[in-house]
């Protein structure tokens, strides 16, 4: 589970401040598949790489099963990471000269694993994600979707607890885009959490927990349960709705 609280993020000083996460309060939980959804410029991205430790909020605090993860040095914020998220983005990342092999292996190169190893870890992956054929392909020579797939294995080599998805069909047609949204229900269905980010409605409909975030404010419905965990502040919207239930009963007192 990582709890977000009071999560605030602004870039920037003075006039030219952007203030693009404010006072977000919320649960991601496990296993589940949560969207968030939002237009563009609204603070997904922002949101996405603050869950995933790639940056650090302005002011608030994270916390990942129990561990509080802004009070980790570099080092271990880079280990943390690496154990426990993998990336997949738009953009896909890849490095264009390297075989599918030499991509996916990747993040285990980088952890010192020997050769052996993270190959045997890497193609077993590859397999599982249907391009064993591609295996020696450079990544500049494959299609779109087969760039997305081998980015999605570059995310499960490393056997994370949580992937996290910034606009992963956004270069893709929509049967490449639907094949991609299948890979991720099927990584929830492992019990790994996956968090989509996404402006396209349609991709809720996969969603076990959908986020909405406008403005850098953030509402979900199934925050409601856990309005006691932040000591009765405003949760999203739950204070909104239960004052409008007051007001609703007060009025009722008022006329009997
Ligand atoms: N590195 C940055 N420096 C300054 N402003 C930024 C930076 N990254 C994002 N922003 C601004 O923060 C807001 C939210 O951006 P972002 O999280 O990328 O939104 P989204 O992913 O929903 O399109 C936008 O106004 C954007 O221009
Ligand atoms: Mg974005």
């Amino acid at each position: 589970m990582i709890i977000l609280r009071d999560v605030n993020k602004i870039y920037g000083k003075g006039d030219g401040a952007v203030h693009a996460l404010k006072d977000v309060n919320l649960v991601i939980e496990d296993s589940k598949f949560t969207v968030i959804i939002g237009k563009s410029g609204s603070g997904k991205s922002t949101l996405m790489n603050i869950i995933g430790a790639l940056d650090s909020p302005t002011s608030g605090t994270i916390e990942s099963n129990g561990q509080k993860i802004n009070d980790l040095s570099k080092n271990e914020l880079a280990e943390y990471r690496n154990k426990t998220v993998g990336f997949v983005f738009q953009s896909f990342y890849l490095e264009p000269t390297f075989s599918v092999l030499e991509n996916v292996c990747m993040p285990l190169t980088i952890k010192g694993m020997p050769k052996k190893e993270r190959e045997e870890k890497a193609k077993k992956i590859i397999e599982e994600l249907g391009l064993t054929e591609k295996l020696n392909k450079k990544a500049s020579e494959l299609s779109g979707g087969q760039k997305q797939r081998v980015s999605i294995a570059r995310a499960l080599v490393s056997d994370p607890d949580i992937v996290l998805a910034d606009e992963p069909t956004g270069n893709l047609d929509s049967q490449n885009g639907a094949e991609v949204m299948e890979l991720l229900v099927n990584i929830v269905k492992r019990g790994k959490s996956v968090i989509l980010v996404t402006h396209n409605m349609d991709d809720a409909k996969n969603a076990d927990n959908v986020i909405h975030i406008s403005d850098g404010v953030v509402t979900a419905d199934y925050m409601d349960k856990y309005k006691d965990m932040f000591n009765n502040k405003e949760v999203n919207n739950v204070e909104e709705k239960v004052d409008e239930n007051i007001r609703v009963e007060d009025i009722k007192e008022e006329k009997e």
